[in-house]
């Protein structure tokens, strides 16, 4: 039997990696997960948080799917295996953390958000920000079906209309409204030190956050 399912990639096996693999596979997903080494340094963890995902080298990982989640830390952004992302939509969940992170003149410039820097680096104008403003908690617990009353939503943004409707798909499929707030540009006020980072609210609420 052809398995028809959709596959995920996600980088980063750390705590919001793992929380959108069980969400994916709880979706139907056939999720892939990688960390910085190798598959058997994430293996047991990845059976026992987020049964049914896939552990895999981020090499193994990329190959295997066309959407792949950036879940890492952002100051390692340069550690992305961009040339595996040529052609992919990737979407980007990482937040600058100064305190992970370290001081970083190149992620705290006023006049571009990270997700632009993690575009150019990637050289892949298909990137798309989602996934980086709740916190890996509540992504597990506020996860619900599509109309539940009080669902909450994910803001999405990027450059290409069909690239966000797909990502919008996606956040849909593990439990949150989607809500398109305009280009990639648009997702610095998605940024620590912005209203809508940390946001676990409707869809209504964080229109209003983002001056919608
Ligand atoms: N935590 C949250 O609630 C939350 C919510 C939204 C967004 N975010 C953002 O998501 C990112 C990850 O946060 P986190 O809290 O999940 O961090 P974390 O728990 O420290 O996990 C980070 C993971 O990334 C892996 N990693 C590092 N370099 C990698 C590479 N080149 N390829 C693949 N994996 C790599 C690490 O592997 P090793 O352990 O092997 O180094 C680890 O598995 C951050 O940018 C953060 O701002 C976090």
């Amino acid at each position: 039997m052809p398995d028809n399912r959709k596959a995920l990639t996600i980088l980063g096996a750390g705590k919001l990696g793992i929380v959108l693999a069980q969400l994916a596979v709880r979706a139907g997903y056939v999720v892939y997960i990688a960390g910085s080494a190798g598959a058997e340094k994430i293996r047991l963890t990845v059976q026992v948080l987020a049964p049914g995902a896939i552990a895999a080298t981020a090499d193994d990982a990329i190959r295997q799917s066309d959407i792949v989640i950036l879940a890492l830390p952002l100051g390692k952004y340069r550690t992305i295996p961009k040339e595996l992302l040529a052609d992919k939509l990737v979407i980007d969940a990482m937040n600058y953390w100064w305190e992970v992170d370290g001081e970083r003149d190149d992620l705290a410039n006023p006049q571009s958000s990270s997700s632009e820097v993690v575009r150019d680096y990637l050289g892949n104008p298909r990137l798309v920000k989602a996934f980086s403003h709740m916190g890996y908690h509540h992504l597990l617990d506020e996860a619900k079906p599509s109309g539940s009353p009080g669902r909450k939503a994910i803001a999405v943004a990027g450059d290409n209309q069909t690239d966000n409707e797909s990502v919008a798909a996606l956040v849909n499929d593990l439990g949150f409204d989607p809500l398109l707030i305009g280009p990639l540009h648009a997702g610095k006020q998605l940024e620590p030190g912005h209203e809508a980072f940390g946001a676990n609210v409707d869809a209504g609420t964080l229109r209003q956050y983002v001056g919608l």
